[in-house]
């Protein structure tokens, strides 16, 4: 029997305070995820359990029980309140999936700190643009990544601390440096944790958009009413699993399934840090013989590339539930996983900004391969007129995606950008930003996104943030950067660009554009190809028109284009 047996009666007589009560929470209790995902596990009973099987480069390999979860976050608020770091302080981390990185989670939240995860591959500007928006007071982080926080402290005086957790010794640290190890580190003896209640803010997410600056997505403590309960129901974990979420911790996914949906339900979890291979994932999956995992379409995809023989090589045969999110999750993706594992991935949607999964295809639930599924209890769904923002009550017409506000692990606000947040909701309805149709039965199906980001492996890359920095390349006059399909991470980033007069069009410098990109902003928003043009077609107000170059890309009618100048 599935733990969320019948979705119907679910639907009947759902109340959020079913999570509540299982947590032990009542309303105006404090609230701290770091002890709910440690401390209250120890208390079950539960703390030489394993929590973290973690496996590293070159076969390195570590575990942690629950209690030393628990000491370890301890020893990470000690340590950071030792520097003076308090409460709403943000903390980064900037660290690839290390231990470190899950735990030092928990210890940021422990002491009331926001944390601010942030993916080990963001190079130089995408790191600043965030640590400078949230005016981060300290960051954690391994001694491959410092370069990159180096190079930008002299224009980042509010970043006090930067703190490195593999420091060897050998190299003399810099300016504001610090070494914490974590392992040697003395366990602080009565170590208290902060009394934050559940609107005390938690975690710090960053987002981009269409236009303007990634936006940081603001969460509190109460969200993990949400996302407890959405891992025990779609998720299904059951206290014998082992659990896989392929996700970093760097985007939401590898945060609200990652550490806090697991681990607060006491679920031993495995994370692999090491980069992706059919062969290395299943073995994985073998050794660890992991139960429930979490991934994500685009490596769905790549694993079916990969074929069949090579699933044959392995055995899989513990794994008993699979679940996907980020992107569309095609049905051919859902029939071949049935096929070739026993079991089809389950698709659920969900946004950095929802905090926890929305739509969702259930255990038990019948599964139509392509489609979303449908509302989790307690969320009310809906598609609505692109103009009048009223409910779309016929079938399978199109809309966009709407949900109404006050699930516990809603993002309370954008961090300093109030106007944006308010802008997002229409007509008493939270909108994503995507658009979908709901079928005969009640069934999500997803269309497409309703502004110009561009969905890369399940990663959002906002068009404005590369062609910014393509302008600064010094060949660079103009630039427009629009998606263009793929077969395995369904769309890539492509740049049109005009190039500045004296500058000669070759391979070597569209390499060193594509790498200036890399570098500066990510390994994912690196064009993957770059379309010379002696102009970029323009509205008449001198806006680049980004909707014409995207409809070439995908073959798509291009309409009257006197209407998309009219647009702008
Ligand atoms: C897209 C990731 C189709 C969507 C958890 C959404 C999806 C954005 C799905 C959020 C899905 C997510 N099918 N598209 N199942 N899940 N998306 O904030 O456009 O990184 O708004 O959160 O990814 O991406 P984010």
């Amino acid at each position: 029997m599935s733990n969320i047996g019948s979705y119907e009666e679910r639907l009947k007589n759902f109340d959020w305070s079913i999570a509540e009560k299982e947590l032990g929470y009542e309303e105006g209790d404090k609230l701290n995820i770091g002890w709910y995902c440690s401390d209250r596990i120890c208390e079950m009973g539960k703390k030489d359990k394993i929590a973290l099987y973690w496996e590293g480069h070159s076969g390195k390999e570590r575990k942690f029980t629950f209690d030393e979860i628990r000491i370890d976050s301890n020893k990470i608020g000690a340590f950071l309140r030792s520097l003076g770091i308090k409460a709403e302080d943000r903390v980064c981390l900037f660290m690839d999936k290390i231990p470190e990185l899950y735990i030092g989670f928990l210890g940021v939240l422990k002491i009331g700190a926001i944390a601010q995860p942030l993916f080990s591959a963001f190079g130089d500007e995408s790191l600043h643009v965030r640590l400078d928006n949230a005016k981060t007071t300290a960051i954690l982080t391994q001694r491959k990544h410092v370069g990159k926080v180096r190079r930008l402290l002299a224009k980042s005086p509010y970043l006090k601390h930067i703190i490195i957790v593999d420091h060897d010794g050998k190299k003399p640290l810099k300016d504001r440096e610090i070494s914490f190890d974590m392992e040697n580190y003395e366990a602080p003896k009565d170590f208290e944790i902060h009394q934050t209640t559940a609107e005390s803010p938690s975690v710090l997410h960053y987002t981009s958009g269409t236009t303007g600056q990634p936006k940081g997505v603001k969460h509190v403590h109460y969200s993990i009413i949400s996302q407890y309960l959405t891992a025990k129901w779609v998720l299904d974990l059951q206290p014998d699993d082992i659990y896989w979420c392929t996700a970093d911790p760097g985007w939401v996914t590898g945060t609200s399934y990652g550490i806090i949906g697991p681990w607060s339900q006491g679920i031993t979890q495995c994370v692999l840090d090491v980069g992706f291979s059919a062969e290395n994932w299943y073995k994985f999956i073998e050794k660890n013989q992991v139960t429930v995992w979490y991934s994500a379409p685009t490596a769905i995809r790549s694993l079916m590339k990969a074929g069949e023989k090579v699933v044959q090589k392995f055995d899989l045969t513990s794994l008993r539930h699979l679940a996907s999110v980020g992107e569309p999750l095609n049905a051919e993706a859902v029939v071949w996983s049935e096929k070739v594992y026993g079991h089809p991935f389950l698709d659920t949607y969900w946004q950095t900004e929802t905090g926890s999964m929305m739509l969702t295809n259930f255990p038990g639930m019948k599964i139509k391969p392509g489609s979303m599924g449908k509302p989790f209890p307690g969320i009310t769904a809906t598609v609505v007129d692109t103009k009048t923002f009223e409910p779309i009550t016929e079938p399978s017409k199109i809309g966009l995606i709407a949900f109404k506000p006050g699930w516990p692990a809603m993002m309370r606000t954008y961090w300093e950008n109030e106007e944006t947040y308010k802008s997002k909701f229409k007509n008493g309805w939270y909108l994503p930003g995507d658009r979908a149709y709901i079928d005969q039965d009640g069934y999500f199906w997803f269309v497409g996104r309703d502004d110009d980001v561009i969905n890369t492996g399940g990663h959002l890359v906002s068009p404005f943030e590369v062609e910014s920095a393509l302008l600064e390349h010094e060949a660079v006059a103009e630039s427009a950067v629009v998606s263009k399909p793929d077969e395995v991470n369904m769309e890539v980033v492509k740049a049109f660009v005009t190039i500045k007069p004296g500058y000669e069009i070759n391979d070597m410098l569209e390499l060193k554009i594509m790498n200036f990109i890399r570098k500066k902003l990510s390994p994912l928003a690196m064009p993957q190809e770059i379309e010379y043009v002696d102009n970029l077609p323009k509205t008449r107000s001198g806006k680049i028109m980004r909707r014409l170059l995207h409809a070439k890309e995908w073959g798509e009618e291009i309409g009257d284009t006197s209407t998309l100048e009219d647009d702008e």
